[in-house]
Protein backbone atom coordinates (compact mmCIF):
# COMPACT_ATOMS: atom_id res chain seq x y z
CA UNK A 1 0.00 0.00 0.00
CA UNK A 2 1.03 3.40 -0.56
CA UNK A 3 2.81 5.23 2.61
CA UNK A 4 3.06 9.15 2.85
CA UNK A 5 6.20 9.28 4.62
CA UNK A 6 5.09 12.46 6.57
CA UNK A 7 1.98 11.30 8.36
CA UNK A 8 4.03 8.24 9.32
CA UNK A 9 6.68 10.01 10.50
CA UNK A 10 4.11 12.86 12.62
CA UNK A 11 1.84 9.54 13.53
CA UNK A 12 5.69 7.78 14.86
CA UNK A 13 6.75 11.35 16.80
CA UNK A 14 3.26 11.70 18.49
CA UNK A 15 3.67 7.68 20.00
CA UNK A 16 7.41 8.36 21.02
CA UNK A 17 6.01 11.64 22.82
CA UNK A 18 4.15 9.68 24.72
CA UNK A 19 6.32 6.38 25.23
CA UNK A 20 9.50 6.58 24.51
CA UNK A 21 12.26 5.08 26.79
CA UNK A 22 13.15 6.84 29.50
CA UNK A 23 17.28 5.65 28.73
CA UNK A 24 20.48 7.14 30.40
CA UNK A 25 21.70 8.51 27.36
CA UNK A 26 18.83 10.49 25.69
CA UNK A 27 17.66 13.98 26.61
CA UNK A 28 14.63 14.27 25.67
CA UNK A 29 13.03 17.98 25.09
CA UNK A 30 15.99 18.82 22.83
CA UNK A 31 16.64 18.71 19.34
CA UNK A 32 20.65 17.17 19.59
CA UNK A 33 22.15 15.14 22.53
CA UNK A 34 26.28 15.28 22.96
CA UNK A 35 27.87 13.82 20.50
CA UNK A 36 29.92 11.44 23.32
CA UNK A 37 27.36 9.82 24.98
CA UNK A 38 25.39 8.90 21.90
CA UNK A 39 28.73 7.22 20.23
CA UNK A 40 29.55 5.25 23.86
CA UNK A 41 25.89 4.07 23.60
CA UNK A 42 25.76 3.27 20.31
CA UNK A 43 29.30 1.33 20.03
CA UNK A 44 27.94 -0.75 23.32
CA UNK A 45 24.71 -0.72 21.95
CA UNK A 46 25.56 -3.28 18.54
CA UNK A 47 25.42 -6.45 19.16
CA UNK A 48 23.68 -6.59 22.87
CA UNK A 49 20.27 -5.32 24.56
CA UNK A 50 19.52 -2.20 26.21
CA UNK A 51 19.22 -3.97 29.14
CA UNK A 52 22.54 -5.44 29.54
CA UNK A 53 24.37 -1.89 27.93
CA UNK A 54 22.75 0.69 30.60
CA UNK A 55 24.84 -0.63 33.88
CA UNK A 56 28.23 -0.29 31.72
CA UNK A 57 26.50 2.78 30.57
CA UNK A 58 26.27 4.42 33.43
CA UNK A 59 30.26 2.96 34.70
CA UNK A 60 31.81 4.75 31.85
CA UNK A 61 30.37 8.41 32.26
CA UNK A 62 30.87 7.68 35.74
CA UNK A 63 34.23 7.26 35.50
CA UNK A 64 35.30 8.61 32.18
CA UNK A 65 32.64 11.66 31.85
CA UNK A 66 34.50 13.38 28.50
CA UNK A 67 36.14 12.11 25.84
CA UNK A 68 39.11 13.70 26.56
CA UNK A 69 39.19 11.71 29.81
CA UNK A 70 38.51 8.55 28.23
CA UNK A 71 41.29 9.09 25.77
CA UNK A 72 43.97 9.52 28.62
CA UNK A 73 42.80 6.22 30.38
CA UNK A 74 45.04 2.60 30.18
CA UNK A 75 43.89 0.16 27.08
CA UNK A 76 43.69 -2.44 29.74
CA UNK A 77 41.35 -0.23 32.01
CA UNK A 78 38.85 0.18 29.31
CA UNK A 79 38.75 -3.64 28.42
CA UNK A 80 38.39 -4.51 32.27
CA UNK A 81 35.73 -2.18 32.81
CA UNK A 82 34.00 -3.88 29.69
CA UNK A 83 34.26 -7.12 30.61
CA UNK A 84 30.87 -9.26 29.96
CA UNK A 85 29.77 -6.98 27.04
CA UNK A 86 31.60 -9.05 24.41
CA UNK A 87 33.18 -8.49 21.23
CA UNK A 88 36.24 -6.94 22.59
CA UNK A 89 37.85 -5.61 19.65
CA UNK A 90 35.12 -3.02 20.26
CA UNK A 91 36.71 -1.76 23.62
CA UNK A 92 39.83 -1.65 21.54
CA UNK A 93 38.46 0.55 19.15
CA UNK A 94 36.65 2.82 21.57
CA UNK A 95 39.32 3.54 23.50
CA UNK A 96 41.65 4.31 20.06
CA UNK A 97 38.50 6.28 18.73
CA UNK A 98 38.89 8.44 21.40
CA UNK A 99 42.53 9.36 21.65
CA UNK A 100 41.93 10.36 17.98
CA UNK A 101 39.15 12.74 18.88
CA UNK A 102 40.93 14.27 21.54
CA UNK A 103 44.56 14.57 19.38
CA UNK A 104 42.88 15.33 15.96
CA UNK A 105 39.49 16.57 16.52
CA UNK A 106 40.44 18.91 19.64
CA UNK A 107 37.70 16.69 21.59
CA UNK A 108 34.90 17.12 18.74
CA UNK A 109 32.89 14.22 16.87
CA UNK A 110 32.77 15.53 13.33
CA UNK A 111 29.53 15.95 11.83
CA UNK A 112 30.63 14.89 7.98
CA UNK A 113 29.85 11.05 7.25
CA UNK A 114 33.30 10.68 6.15
CA UNK A 115 34.76 11.82 8.20
CA UNK A 116 33.03 9.91 11.19
CA UNK A 117 33.70 6.53 8.99
CA UNK A 118 37.56 7.21 8.71
CA UNK A 119 37.32 6.84 12.66
CA UNK A 120 38.22 3.53 14.37
CA UNK A 121 35.50 1.75 15.19
CA UNK A 122 32.98 3.33 13.26
CA UNK A 123 31.00 1.84 10.15
CA UNK A 124 27.55 2.93 8.60
CA UNK A 125 25.50 2.33 11.01
CA UNK A 126 27.56 4.35 14.15
CA UNK A 127 28.28 6.65 11.90
CA UNK A 128 24.30 7.57 10.41
CA UNK A 129 23.54 7.01 14.74
CA UNK A 130 25.53 9.87 15.42
CA UNK A 131 24.98 12.53 12.64
CA UNK A 132 21.11 11.57 13.64
CA UNK A 133 20.74 11.44 16.97
CA UNK A 134 23.69 13.86 18.09
CA UNK A 135 23.54 16.13 15.29
CA UNK A 136 19.96 16.08 13.93
CA UNK A 137 20.89 15.16 10.58
CA UNK A 138 18.86 13.57 8.39
CA UNK A 139 21.18 9.85 8.05
CA UNK A 140 18.81 6.61 7.48
CA UNK A 141 19.74 4.86 10.99
CA UNK A 142 18.96 0.85 10.64
CA UNK A 143 19.41 -1.45 13.41
CA UNK A 144 17.92 -4.85 13.71
CA UNK A 145 14.88 -2.76 15.21
CA UNK A 146 14.27 -1.02 12.51
CA UNK A 147 15.22 -4.13 9.95
CA UNK A 148 12.07 -5.76 11.46
CA UNK A 149 10.07 -3.22 11.15
CA UNK A 150 10.42 -2.14 7.67
CA UNK A 151 10.38 -6.07 6.36
CA UNK A 152 7.39 -5.70 7.77
CA UNK A 153 6.11 -2.82 6.75
CA UNK A 154 6.75 -3.93 3.07
CA UNK A 155 5.73 -7.07 3.86
CA UNK A 156 9.69 -8.06 2.62
CA UNK A 157 9.48 -11.73 2.11
CA UNK A 158 13.15 -12.15 0.89
CA UNK A 159 14.48 -14.24 3.78
CA UNK A 160 16.93 -12.36 6.10
CA UNK A 161 20.12 -11.82 5.83
CA UNK A 162 19.51 -11.44 1.88
CA UNK A 163 16.36 -9.06 2.82
CA UNK A 164 18.30 -6.40 5.18
CA UNK A 165 19.30 -4.69 1.75
CA UNK A 166 15.65 -4.14 0.96
CA UNK A 167 14.55 -3.38 4.32
CA UNK A 168 16.97 -0.36 4.55
CA UNK A 169 16.28 0.75 1.28
CA UNK A 170 12.56 1.56 2.28
CA UNK A 171 13.62 2.96 5.44
CA UNK A 172 15.27 5.82 3.25
CA UNK A 173 12.01 6.86 1.87
CA UNK A 174 11.12 7.66 5.12
CA UNK A 175 14.05 10.17 5.31
CA UNK A 176 14.29 13.68 3.80
CA UNK A 177 10.49 14.65 3.21
CA UNK A 178 10.29 15.25 6.80
CA UNK A 179 9.90 18.21 9.91
CA UNK A 180 13.40 18.15 11.08
CA UNK A 181 13.27 16.11 14.22
CA UNK A 182 15.92 13.85 13.45
CA UNK A 183 17.04 12.68 16.18
CA UNK A 184 13.72 11.86 17.48
CA UNK A 185 12.67 10.36 14.16
CA UNK A 186 15.85 7.71 14.59
CA UNK A 187 15.35 6.77 18.07
CA UNK A 188 11.43 5.89 17.82
CA UNK A 189 11.84 3.70 14.98
CA UNK A 190 14.03 2.11 17.85
CA UNK A 191 11.50 1.75 20.26
CA UNK A 192 8.61 1.22 18.11
CA UNK A 193 10.99 -2.21 17.30
CA UNK A 194 11.89 -2.63 20.82
CA UNK A 195 8.61 -2.18 22.32
CA UNK A 196 5.84 -2.57 19.91
CA UNK A 197 7.09 -4.36 16.62
CA UNK A 198 8.71 -6.83 18.55
CA UNK A 199 10.05 -9.90 17.03
CA UNK A 200 8.00 -12.09 18.32
CA UNK A 201 4.14 -11.52 19.27
CA UNK A 202 4.22 -7.74 18.09
CA UNK A 203 1.89 -5.31 19.81
CA UNK A 204 0.09 -4.42 16.30
CA UNK A 205 -3.29 -3.46 18.00
CA UNK A 206 -0.95 -1.00 20.02
CA UNK A 207 1.22 0.43 16.98
CA UNK A 208 0.92 4.15 15.99
CA UNK A 209 1.61 3.12 12.55
CA UNK A 210 0.00 -0.22 11.43
CA UNK A 211 -2.30 1.13 9.01
CA UNK A 212 0.65 1.74 7.03
CA UNK A 213 1.75 -1.99 7.73
CA UNK A 214 1.07 -4.06 4.57
CA UNK A 215 2.16 -7.40 7.04
CA UNK A 216 -0.45 -6.53 9.05
CA UNK A 217 -2.89 -5.96 6.48
CA UNK A 218 -2.09 -9.36 5.50
CA UNK A 219 -2.22 -11.09 9.01
CA UNK A 220 1.45 -11.91 8.32
CA UNK A 221 3.50 -9.83 11.26
CA UNK A 222 4.69 -13.07 12.98
CA UNK A 223 5.84 -14.69 9.73
CA UNK A 224 8.19 -11.79 9.35
CA UNK A 225 11.10 -11.50 9.00
CA UNK A 226 11.89 -14.90 7.76
CA UNK A 227 14.82 -16.05 7.76
CA UNK A 228 17.71 -18.21 6.21
CA UNK A 229 18.66 -21.55 8.28
CA UNK A 230 21.74 -20.85 10.34
CA UNK A 231 24.19 -23.50 9.70
CA UNK A 232 25.63 -24.99 12.70
CA UNK A 233 28.68 -23.10 14.28
CA UNK A 234 31.91 -25.22 14.34
CA UNK A 235 32.49 -26.53 18.11
CA UNK A 236 35.76 -26.22 19.91
CA UNK A 237 36.86 -27.65 23.41
CA UNK A 238 39.71 -27.28 25.97
CA UNK A 239 40.34 -27.05 29.32
CA UNK A 240 40.36 -24.24 31.94
CA UNK A 241 42.33 -24.58 34.83
CA UNK A 242 40.84 -23.24 38.28
CA UNK A 243 44.07 -23.23 40.68
CA UNK A 244 42.82 -22.05 43.86
CA UNK A 245 45.54 -22.09 47.43
CA UNK A 246 44.24 -22.37 50.94
CA UNK A 247 45.20 -19.00 51.55
CA UNK A 248 42.87 -17.22 49.21
CA UNK A 249 44.72 -17.12 45.92
CA UNK A 250 43.63 -18.13 42.21
CA UNK A 251 45.53 -17.99 39.37
CA UNK A 252 44.43 -15.65 36.15
CA UNK A 253 46.19 -14.78 33.34
CA UNK A 254 46.39 -11.57 31.00
CA UNK A 255 45.76 -13.46 27.73
CA UNK A 256 47.75 -13.05 24.94
CA UNK A 257 46.70 -9.74 22.41
CA UNK A 258 45.74 -12.36 19.32
CA UNK A 259 42.80 -14.49 19.04
CA UNK A 260 39.43 -14.63 20.69
CA UNK A 261 39.26 -12.37 24.14
CA UNK A 262 42.45 -11.14 23.14
CA UNK A 263 44.06 -8.61 26.10
CA UNK A 264 41.29 -9.37 28.69
CA UNK A 265 41.84 -11.34 32.25
CA UNK A 266 40.78 -15.03 32.47
CA UNK A 267 41.23 -18.21 34.08
CA UNK A 268 44.16 -19.89 32.68
CA UNK A 269 43.20 -22.37 29.35
CA UNK A 270 44.61 -24.77 27.12
CA UNK A 271 44.39 -23.86 23.68
CA UNK A 272 40.58 -24.29 22.22
CA UNK A 273 40.24 -26.60 19.46
CA UNK A 274 38.16 -28.37 16.99
CA UNK A 275 36.23 -30.94 18.53
CA UNK A 276 37.27 -33.89 16.38
CA UNK A 277 41.20 -33.17 17.75
CA UNK A 278 42.18 -34.56 20.40
CA UNK A 279 40.73 -32.83 23.96
CA UNK A 280 43.83 -30.78 24.85
CA UNK A 281 45.40 -31.56 28.22
CA UNK A 282 44.77 -29.19 31.42
CA UNK A 283 47.60 -27.19 32.14
CA UNK A 284 48.70 -28.52 35.39
CA UNK A 285 52.61 -28.28 34.99
CA UNK A 286 54.01 -29.63 38.16
CA UNK A 287 51.24 -28.37 40.53
CA UNK A 288 50.48 -31.61 43.07
CA UNK A 289 47.18 -30.54 45.20
CA UNK A 290 43.46 -31.77 45.44
CA UNK A 291 42.54 -32.47 41.89
CA UNK A 292 39.07 -32.45 40.95
CA UNK A 293 37.17 -32.12 37.66
CA UNK A 294 33.84 -30.52 36.89
CA UNK A 295 31.18 -30.79 34.21
CA UNK A 296 32.14 -28.50 31.07
CA UNK A 297 30.80 -25.05 30.17
CA UNK A 298 29.31 -24.37 27.62
CA UNK A 299 29.66 -20.39 25.53
CA UNK A 300 28.60 -19.61 22.16
CA UNK A 301 30.77 -16.75 20.96
CA UNK A 302 29.57 -15.49 17.31
CA UNK A 303 31.40 -17.96 15.03
CA UNK A 304 31.93 -20.53 16.85
CA UNK A 305 30.61 -22.55 20.48
CA UNK A 306 32.84 -23.46 23.04
CA UNK A 307 33.08 -26.19 25.62
CA UNK A 308 35.65 -25.52 28.34
CA UNK A 309 36.07 -28.61 31.05
CA UNK A 310 37.49 -26.85 34.57
CA UNK A 311 39.84 -28.59 36.50
CA UNK A 312 39.77 -27.67 39.91
CA UNK A 313 43.23 -27.73 41.81
CA UNK A 314 43.63 -26.97 45.77
CA UNK A 315 46.67 -26.07 46.96
CA UNK A 316 48.65 -25.82 50.26
CA UNK A 317 50.50 -23.06 49.31
CA UNK A 318 51.24 -20.87 46.29
CA UNK A 319 54.40 -21.82 44.88
CA UNK A 320 56.67 -18.45 44.07
CA UNK A 321 58.14 -19.58 40.37
CA UNK A 322 54.74 -20.29 38.58
CA UNK A 323 55.82 -23.19 35.99
CA UNK A 324 53.68 -23.94 33.44
CA UNK A 325 55.09 -21.98 29.87
CA UNK A 326 57.21 -19.02 31.00
CA UNK A 327 55.60 -16.88 28.06
CA UNK A 328 52.33 -16.50 29.74
CA UNK A 329 51.13 -13.55 31.69
CA UNK A 330 49.91 -15.18 35.13
CA UNK A 331 49.22 -13.72 37.96
CA UNK A 332 47.86 -14.36 41.56
CA UNK A 333 44.82 -12.34 42.85
CA UNK A 334 43.69 -12.49 46.33
CA UNK A 335 39.90 -14.35 45.91
CA UNK A 336 38.31 -11.91 48.45
CA UNK A 337 39.23 -9.18 46.02
CA UNK A 338 38.45 -10.74 42.84
CA UNK A 339 36.04 -8.62 41.01
CA UNK A 340 34.30 -10.86 38.55
CA UNK A 341 32.73 -7.50 36.73
CA UNK A 342 36.04 -7.85 35.00
CA UNK A 343 35.81 -11.13 33.71
CA UNK A 344 34.71 -11.86 30.38
CA UNK A 345 31.14 -14.07 30.91
CA UNK A 346 32.76 -17.53 29.78
CA UNK A 347 35.20 -16.79 32.99
CA UNK A 348 32.30 -15.97 35.02
CA UNK A 349 30.32 -18.75 33.86
CA UNK A 350 33.04 -21.31 35.23
CA UNK A 351 33.74 -19.87 38.53
CA UNK A 352 30.32 -20.10 39.06
CA UNK A 353 30.65 -23.49 38.97
CA UNK A 354 33.23 -23.44 42.03
CA UNK A 355 32.81 -23.24 45.65
CA UNK A 356 35.51 -20.69 46.63
N1 LIG B 1 19.61 0.48 20.04
C1 LIG B 1 20.64 1.02 19.38
N2 LIG B 1 20.73 2.33 19.59
C2 LIG B 1 19.70 2.66 20.42
C3 LIG B 1 19.23 3.87 20.98
N3 LIG B 1 19.88 5.01 20.77
N4 LIG B 1 18.15 3.81 21.76
C4 LIG B 1 17.54 2.64 21.97
N5 LIG B 1 17.90 1.49 21.46
C5 LIG B 1 18.97 1.49 20.69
Amino acid sequence: MKKDPLLFRIDLLAWYDRHGRDLPWRITGTKTQNPYNVWLSEVMLQQTTVQAVVPYYLKFMDRWPTVEKLAKAQQSEVTDMWAGLGYYSRARNLHKCAQVIANDYNGQFPEDEKALLSLPGIGSYTANAIQAIAYNKPANVVDGNVERIMARLFAIKTPFPDGKVKAKKMAGKFINKHEGLHSDYAQALMDLGAIICRPKSPLCYSCPVSKNCDAFQQGITNDLPKRKKKVPLPHKVGNVSVIISKDHKILLERRVEKGMLSGMIGLPTSEWLEAKDPTPEPLMGQLKGDIKTLFFVKHIFTHFSLSLTPTIIQLDIVSAKFQIKDDRDLYWKDIRQLDVLELPTLFRKVLRMVEY
